[in-house]
């Protein structure tokens, strides 16, 4: 297990870097990140070199036992770069400069920037490749995390040499964006701008490309880098950090360039669905390579400096977090950074040593859980743990949200929404694209899946066609990798699957829904369905109860499907809600609204979401980690690792047959304080009642049961 942080000895005199050693052993750190924001103190100026400082750290931790992760430091070029090289500067939509004094201030694009990049790249990796304290390589640093969209004429140049090798010909770019619209047709490829300032929507085809482009642009930079520490002799792993669900970079089409995959994940306390939003991007960076433990590259020990209000973490969070990442498949626990800064706009946040010094909460944090990881054993590879596949897409991600739809969605508050109903019920899911959708999963739900392409619908078809069940639904299968429409209207590709023909969107705003007729609803449920109305919602009957759902109540027409569930109240009353459809050997449903998720587990302020969830596992016979955990207790599943994690504000007491995978003793329960975090090795049992020949994963743990303490 690697533990350590973000180390920047350059903002400290000499005299403190062995102090900073002699206490990284006392916290059992075993690696840092060095030098990711050191460019001006390795170049001061574009003749001028300095490795002698770098060469004494990166010795004095050799010699400490303490590993190196070797940064690039291309993430912050010197004042004298961005003086003597103004077109490395990129500009925003309005084509006015960003200007230096922060950082992260380049153009990716800018050949004058890799230019003066790759060179520094170069003599770091032959200076460092054969160092033996240096075990891996930091590329950059969070590519994108400020600067994003650039539009600088470096940019503009590159965007067409890019778009002329997508489409090869100007007449392929003008059908692939439907260029006969509002007189947009190219004659040449030299006529096209990225999309600056104007004075409407752009053209949304291109947006989709322009994203494309503005992702692999940030994907060059860092490929640049890691051919030249190849080419340099570097035999260290290399990566850059990830930042989760990041939405201006495909870490999808990123993830086969890194060899091992690294992510920053800083979750709010102040965010209500922390525990959840932690858990899906750290099961999406898992999923990023399948098999392979990934690394928590930064996380605060407390407060970040970069929020509005910057509270600290609840007593214990830190242990409780830390042990989400490794459930969920890290074998590195790293933070932001190891010595709080004195100066510079960081000097708020929280860091390993606070400079308050080492009698401080935090430092005692910080050794207990060095002693605790340090106790762990060898962990086993993630593997293929999840019967559930959430399908998230980038692609779809740029094309759902861009403007002049329907309505506008969010698109990763709606996946959450999905996740969380799964992570509440401690059911383990994958997040993959729609073409990994195999036949090792059960159940695969895939929401709001606007953009679908060819190979995305053929692999959801065949996994519903061979067995498994897909749920999906509202706005999905709209249009083609263009993001235009396919001829024959909507769901083209998946209505055959679905057993439904599908007729128009029916957008939810405001008091417009719920115009119409209510149905046969007691007097309470048509109160409730007239003030969800007037909410932009509309309710739907399942089970004996009322449910509420937003956003759009869309017009489908089961064509051979059966309808569970049919909208009460709203323009749709009467037409199909839910539905389930028998295809192949398997089964698709479609859900025509978003239901409302939260709330009690019945009613018709109750999880809508959640009652259809669970129709639905029930259905596909899809089982939790751990049967039968009381609220607030999250379960975890690595191979034979089961990680417990008491969110709950009561001490409670968890039946489970194992090894206590820090102590080595068998248990039978295992009792977690709140905040308490439990490793129990306990090996996959078969499911009560599975029938292993639908069941390819490794499925769940024998029944737990919650015994409450006095
Ligand atoms: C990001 C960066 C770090 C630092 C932290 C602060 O993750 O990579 O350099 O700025 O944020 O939280």
């Amino acid at each position: 297990m690697l533990y350590g942080a973000d180390y920047n000895p350059d903002q400290w005199p000499e005299e403190v870097w062995d102090d900073d050693v002699r206490l990284m052993q006392e916290a059992g750190v075993n690696i840092v990140s060095l030098g990711i924001f050191a460019w001006s103190r390795i170049q001061p100026a574009e003749d001028v070199w300095d490795f002698a400082w770098l060469d004494t750290v990166i010795e004095k931790l050799h010699a400490g036992g303490i590993a190196v992760n070797l940064a690039t430091a291309t993430a912050s070029p010197p004042p004298w770069v961005s003086a003597r090289y103004p077109e490395t500067l990129p500009a925003d939509e309005s084509g006015a400069s960003y200007w230096p004094g922060s950082r992260q201030h380049f153009a990716p694009s800018s050949p004058i920037y890799r230019r003066l990049a790759g060179e520094l790249v170069r003599r770091l990796g032959e200076r460092y490749a054969h160092h033996p304290g240096v075990v891996m390589w930091h590329v950059g640093n969070e590519f994108g995390c400020h600067l994003w969209m650039d539009f600088s004429d470096a940019a503009r140049d590159a965007y067409r040499e890019w778009l002329e090798k997508r489409y090869t010909t100007v007449d392929a770019l003008n059908d692939a964006w439907g260029t006969s619209f509002w007189s947009q047709r190219y004659g040449a490829f030299d006529e096209i701008f990225p999309p600056r300032l104007a004075p409407y929507s752009h053209n949304p085809s291109s947006m989709l490309d322009w994203r494309r482009f503005t992702s692999d642009m940030l994907l060059e930079c860092y490929l640049m880098e890691r051919e030249i520490l190849l080419e340099a002799g570097a035999t260290q792993p290399i990566t850059t950090n990830f930042m989760g669900p990041f939405k201006p970079a495909d870490y999808r089409r990123w993830a086969p360039f890194m060899d091992v995959i690294a992510d920053d994940c800083y979750p709010d306390p102040a965010n209500p669905h922390r525990v959840r939003d932690a858990a899906f991007q750290r099961d999406l960076i898992r999923s990023l390579k399948p098999g392979v433990p990934w690394l928590l590259w930064e996380q605060a020990t407390d407060a970040v400096n970069w929020r509005p209000a910057n509270a600290g973490k609840l007593p214990g969070a830190l242990v409780a977090e830390t042990a989400q990442s490794i459930a969920r498949g890290a074998d590195g626990i790293m933070f932001f950074q190891w010595r709080q800064s004195r100066a510079g706009s960081e000097k708020f946040h929280s860091a390993m040593l606070p400079h308050a010094g080492t009698d401080t909460r935090t430092w005692d944090a910080v050794t207990e859980l060095g002693a605790r990881l340090a106790a762990l054993p060898e962990l086993p590879a993630p593997g293929r743990d999840a019967q559930v596949a959430l399908v998230f897409d980038w692609e779809n991600w740029w094309a759902v949200e861009e403007r002049d739809h329907p309505t506008e969605v969010d698109y990763l508050a709606l996946v959450l929404e999905w996740y969380g109903a799964f992570h509440a019920r401690n059911i383990q899911v994958d997040i993959v694209g729609p073409e990994e959708v195999d036949d090792t999963y059960r159940l695969v739900v895939a929401p709001a899946l606007y953009l679908l392409r060819d190979d995305g619908a053929a692999a959801l078809a065949r996994f519903v066609h061979d067995g498994g069940t897909l749920l999906t639904g509202p706005f999905t299968d709209i249009v083609d990798e263009h993001d235009h429409f396919r001829d024959g209207g909507f769901l083209t590709q998946l209505g055959p699957v679905l057993g439904l023909r599908f007729e128009d969107f029916g957008a939810l705003a405001g008091s417009a829904a719920g115009a119409a007729g209510v149905g046969a609803l007691s007097p309470d449920a048509v109160l409730a369905a007239r003030r969800a109305a007037a909410e932009g919602t509309v309710t739907f009957g399942l089970d004996g109860a009322v449910y509420r759902s937003r956003l759009v109540a869309e017009h489908v027409h089961a064509t051979g499907a059966d309808v569970v569930a049919a909208f009460d109240s709203g323009p749709r009353a009467g037409s199909p809600a839910l539905t389930r459809h028998r295809y192949g050997a398997g089964e698709a449903w479609y859900v025509a609204s978003v239901p409302v998720s939260g709330g009690p587990a019945t009613g018709s302020a109750g999880d809508a979401l959640g009652a259809v969830v669970a129709t639905v596992v029930a259905a596909s016979g899809v089982r939790p980690v751990v049967e039968g955990l009381p609220a607030g207790v999250e379960a975890a599943r690595r191979g034979d690792l089961v990680t417990l994690i008491n969110h709950g504000e009561t001490r409670v007491e968890i039946a489970i047959d194992g090894t206590d995978a820090e102590t080595g003793v068998a248990v039978d329960r295992v009792v977690l304080e709140t905040q308490g975090v439990a490793f129990v090795t306990a090996p996959v049992a078969a499911s009560p009642g599975a029938d292993p020949s639908v069941a390819p994963v490794a499925d769940v743990m024998p029944a737990a049961a919650t015994v409450p303490l006095p």
